[in-house]
């Protein structure tokens, strides 16, 4: 299942999350929206990558994933692919993507694998509607992830972006959404924002691997948006998001250090310089004074 790659890293597939799951490992999933951070977790120990819809916030500057469109997603998913052999890149499917119709749905799905080279789809929800279509997404020969708890393509029946399933009957209602989305064939379950006794206890119940986000540490995996690990997001930081880098201040410095170099004449230096050959310049100048 597992098998080494050029540089010696074990190849990780949908199924080998499951053998990890088996094992007792834990699994790591960041998001990525460009080739740079995909090449950089391609090198790294992640063991599936997901192109978020969260490009809409973190990358497009946008308030809600609601306006992203598949050809926004295409995109970024086709430059993750160009730098990633290693593990699966999963294209998130974005809002009205898969709720129109099956049919449009199983063809958007498969524009990802056919179009931008992912290994499998996210899709949000566990309606009877997705429960249908991601049975057909899977019939085509497509892996799909599934996503409940805080689904922010949802925001607006959520009432915001707020923890759920705090209620008994709000949490028997995610333990009853994953255990049917277990049954339409997921390989993996997100779980975004619940309770962490709600997520252990899916997590104990399910086959397939949970992957959590602000879902406690009991998920088999957890996953987090790159930029908020970076430190790139500035002030807002989800309270679920750890911050490993201050890459916001030291990108700012750079570019700081840079607007002073220019100002003081400092760059370019020689070193950053081309030049004529003596020949060419004595040349050139002789056409030029003609
Ligand atoms: O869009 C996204 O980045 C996600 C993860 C937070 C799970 O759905």
């Amino acid at each position: 299942m597992s098998t080494q790659n050029a540089s010696g890293r074990q190849r990780r597939s949908v199924q080998s999350l499951l053998s990890m799951k088996k094992a007792g490992e834990k699994i790591v999933m960041l998001t990525a929206y460009d080739y740079q951070i995909g090449s950089i977790l391609e090198a790294s120990e992640v063991d599936i990558i997901l192109v978020g819809d969260s490009v809409a916030n973190v990358f497009m500057g946008l308030r809600d994933t609601l306006p992203v469109t598949m050809e926004n997603m295409l995109y970024h998913t086709r430059a993750v692919t160009r730098a990633v052999r290693s593990v699966p890149v999963i294209g998130d499917m974005p809002f009205l993507s898969f709720q129109v119709s099956i049919d449009e749905t199983v063809r958007n799905a498969g524009r990802f694998l056919k179009e931008a080279g992912a290994g499998g789809v996210k899709l949000e929800g566990a309606s009877d509607f997705c429960l249908a279509a991601i049975r057909r997404i899977i019939d085509a020969g497509i892996p799909v992830m599934g996503h409940i708890g805080l689904t922010p393509q949802s925001h607006n029946i959520l009432g915001g972006y707020k923890v759920q399933g705090k209620t008994v009957k709000a949490a028997q209602k995610l333990l009853a959404d994953a255990e049917k989305l277990q049954e339409a064939g997921v390989f993996s379950l997100v779980l975004e924002n619940i309770p962490a006794e709600v997520a252990t206890e899916i997590t104990k119940r399910l086959k397939i691997p949970t992957i959590g986000i602000g879902a406690g540490s009991e998920c088999d995996g957890q996953v987090l948006v790159i930029n908020d690990i970076l430190g790139l997001s500035g002030d807002f930081k989800p309270p679920f998001a750890r911050r490993y880098a201050d890459l916001k201040s030291t990108i700012s410095d750079a570019v700081g250090r840079f607007c002073g170099d220019v100002r003081e004449g400092k760059f370019p230096a020689e070193d950053e310089t081309s030049h004529l050959s003596e020949k060419n310049l004595r040349d050139f100048k002789k056409k030029i004074e003609k």
